[in-house]
C-alpha cells in the first residue's frame, strides 16, 4: 500500500485524491520462488558456463527421464550488457534473472483466446528464430494448462518448471531456422500478486470483461513467451466473445465476424512490440475511432459504467500528440486511444498504442497529468524500450519529464521545483521492489530537466528525436544514452547526465 501511493504520489496527485481501497495487498511468494530452480542462486553462485551441461529438474525437483541428455548451455546472442548469466531459461536481467530466455529471437505471436467458454480456451503460435543450434528451448508461461505444442506441426515433448515451459523439438532446430511453436492451452488466467510490486500483474478477469496490465513481469499469465523486453515481436490477437461483447487490442481491428451467437474479432499491431505491453480487453466498451489527415488512427475504448467518470478527458489527445511530435518526433505508432476500465486501479499503464486507465484517476485533479504521461511513454518505453528493467529509468523518467512539460504548458506550472528539493536515490542497481518508486520517476524526470538546462532547448530535443531515430522498435541502455548524449553534446554534459543518474547524493539542479 505504502508504494501505491508512492507511485500516485510520484505521478502528481494530490495524496488522497484516489481511492486505494481496492488495490491488491495479497502478500505471495515473491516471483523467484515460484520456480523450483533457484535461478538466481544458480546466477550469482555459480555462472553457467556456455559449454557446461546442467541437468534440468522437473517441477517435481527431479530429472525428467526424457529430458536426461538436455544441456540448458547458454548459446550466446546479444547480451546487451546483462550482468546476470544468460542460459536457455534466462535473458541475464539483472533485475529478473529468471525472466525471458535465451537462443532465439521471436518474430510473432500469433495469440488466439477463446473467451466464451467458463475457462479460457487458447492456442497461441510463436514463430521463433534459432540463434543457436537448439536441443531444446524455453517460453515462458505462468499457470495455465498446456494441452499440446507442436513445432511446424509435429508433436513436440515440453515439460514445465515454474515459469519455464521446456521444450524439445522432434529434432534440432538449426541455428537460423525458424519454426513455428504452436502452444494449445486452457485455464483460468491467474494474475501474479507479487508482494514487491503494488499491483496484481496480468491477465485479470472482473465481473464486467477482462483487461491486461503486465509489466514488468504479467504477459506470461496469458501466453506462452519470451517475457523480456528485448525481444520485440509482432502480434496478431484474436479474441472470441459471447456475440454483444465488443473487443480491444493493440494496433488496429482487421475483421470482425459473428456466427452462431460468437463474435471472433482480430486485432494486428503493425509495429514490433515488447510482451510487457501486448494487451488486449474485452466488455461493454464504447469504441470511437477517428483516422486523422496524417493516417494515425486514434481510437478510445471507453467501458459503459466508465464513460461518466472519463466526461471530457480524452478530448485532449489529438492535441498532446501534435505538441509530443514537435518535441520528440512523429509519433511511433499507427494508432493511439486509451482504454478506460470501470476499475479503480490506483495506476495507469503504457500498453502499446492503447494505454489503460481505471475510473479514479480519470477522476482525479491529476487525469491530464497523468494522460500525458502514459501518451510520453508511446515514445519513451513503447518504441524505444528498456534493454534491461533496471534501465526503467528511461521509461519513466522520460514521461515524467514529458508530464511535467505539458502541465506547465497548460497550468503555467509543474513539480520539478518539489521535486528537486527531495534527496532522491539513484537510479540504477535497483531491486525489482524498486523499479517504480519515486526516484525513478522524479530524479529521472529531473535528470532529464538538468540536462535541459545544461544543453539548451534545441540540443535537448536533437536528443530526444535522435534517441527515437535510433533506438525506435528495439530497446537501449543507461549507456546507450549517455553515449548519445556525449556524441549530441559532448562530455560535459554526458558527465552530469552521469551524476544525476548514478550519483548516491542527488545533484543540484541548476536555476534556468
Ligand atoms: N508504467 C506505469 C506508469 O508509470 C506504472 C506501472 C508499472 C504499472 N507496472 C504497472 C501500472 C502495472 C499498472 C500495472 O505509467
Ligand atoms: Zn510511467
Amino acid at each position: 500500500m505504502r508504494r501505491l501511493l508512492i507511485v500516485l504520489f510520484s505521478l502528481g496527485l494530490a495524496a488522497g485524491c484516489v481511492s486505494t481501497s481496492d488495490s491488491t495487498e495479497t502478500t505471495v511468494e515473491p516471483l523467484e520462488t515460484t520456480s523450483t530452480t533457484s535461478r538466481s542462486q544458480r546466477t550469482t553462485e555459480e555462472p553457467i558456463d556456455a559449454s557446461g551441461s546442467t541437468s534440468v529438474p522437473s517441477a517435481s525437483g527431479e530429472s525428467d527421464p526424457r529430458f536426461a541428455s538436455l544441456d540448458p548451455g547458454d548459446p550466446g546472442g546479444d547480451a546487451m550488457g546483462l550482468a546476470a548469466a544468460r542460459e536457455l531459461g534466462s535473458i541475464g536481467d539483472p533485475t529478473f534473472p529468471g525472466l525471458g530466455n535465451s537462443g532465439y529471437d521471436v518474430q510473432t505471436y500469433a495469440i488466439n483466446l477463446d473467451l466464451t467458454r467458463p475457462e479460457l480456451v487458447a492456442e497461441t503460435t510463436v514463430t521463433l528464430t534459432a540463434l543457436a543450434e537448439l536441443d531444446s528451448f524455453h517460453l515462458d508461461l505462468v499457470g495455465l494448462t498446456i494441452d499440446e505444442i507442436r513445432i511446424d506441426d509435429e508433436p513436440a515433448l515440453f515439460m514445465r518448471d515454474g515459469r519455464e515451459v521446456i521444450i524439445r523439438p522432434p529434432e534440432p532446430i538449426e541455428s537460423g531456422q525458424t519454426v513455428a511453436v504452436l502452444v494449445a492451452y486452457h485455464g483460468t488466467p491467474e494474475p501474479i500478486a507479487d508482494q514487491d510490486l503494488p499491483f496484481n500483474l496480468g491477465f485479470q478477469t472482473q465481473s464486467w470483461g477482462t483487461f491486461v496490465a503486465s509489466e514488468p513481469v504479467g504477459a506470461a499469465t496469458w501466453f506462452p513467451a519470451n517475457d523480456h523486453p528485448q525481444d520485440k515481436a509482432l502480434f496478431t490477437i484474436t479474441i472470441s466473445v459471447p456475440e454483444g461483447t465488443t473487443t480491444a487490442g493493440p494496433g488496429q481491428r482487421t475483421s470482425s465476424t459473428t456466427a452462431e451467437g460468437v463474435t471472433t474479432e482480430t486485432w494486428i499491431a503493425a509495429d514490433p512490440m515488447s510482451t510487457y505491453l501486448a494487451s488486449v480487453a474485452t466488455g461493454a466498451f464504447d469504441v470511437s475511432i477517428e483516422t486523422l489527415d496524417s493516417g494515425l488512427v486514434i481510437r478510445h475504448a471507453v467501458h459503459a459504467d466508465a464513460a461518466i467518470a472519463t466526461g471530457t478527458e480524452l478530448d485532449t489527445t489529438v492535441e498532446m500528440i501534435a505538441a509530443f511530435e514537435e518535441r520528440f518526433g512523429p509519433y511511433p505508432f499507427e494508432s493511439y486511444g486509451i482504454l478506460v476500465v470501470p476499475e479503480q486501479l490506483g495506476f495507469a499503464l503504457e500498453n502499446q498504442t492503447l494505454s489503460l486507465f481505471g475510473t479514479d484517476i480519470m477522476t482525479s485533479p491529476a487525469a491530464q497529468p497523468i494522460l500525458a504521461h502514459e501518451l510520453a511513454h508511446q515514445w519513451f518505453g513503447d518504441n524505444v524500450s528498456p534493454a534491461a528493467w533496471d534501465d526503467i529509468w528511461l521509461n519513466e523518467g522520460f514521461a515524467t519529464w514529458a508530464e511535467w512539460w505539458w502541465t506547465e504548458r497548460i497550468t503555467g506550472t509543474n513539480n520539478v521545483n518539489t521535486a528537486r528539493f527531495i534527496p532522491l536515490e539513484p537510479l540504477k542497481g535497483l531491486p525489482a521492489s524498486g523499479l517504480f518508486e519515486i526516484n525513478v520517476y522524479w530524479r529521472g524526470g529531473l535528470t532529464l530537466e538538468a540536462l535541459r538546462r545544461d544543453v539548451g532547448d534545441e540540443i535537448f530535443g536533437q536528443i530526444l528525436r535522435e534517441w527515437s531515430n535510433r533506438y525506435g522498435g528495439g530497446v537501449a541502455s543507461t549507456q546507450n544514452f549517455l553515449d548519445l548524449v556525449e556524441e549530441l553534446s559532448g562530455a560535459g554534459a554526458a558527465d552530469l547526465v552521469s551524476q544525476w543518474i548514478f550519483a548516491p547524493t542527488m545533484p543540484v539542479l541548476a536555476d534556468e
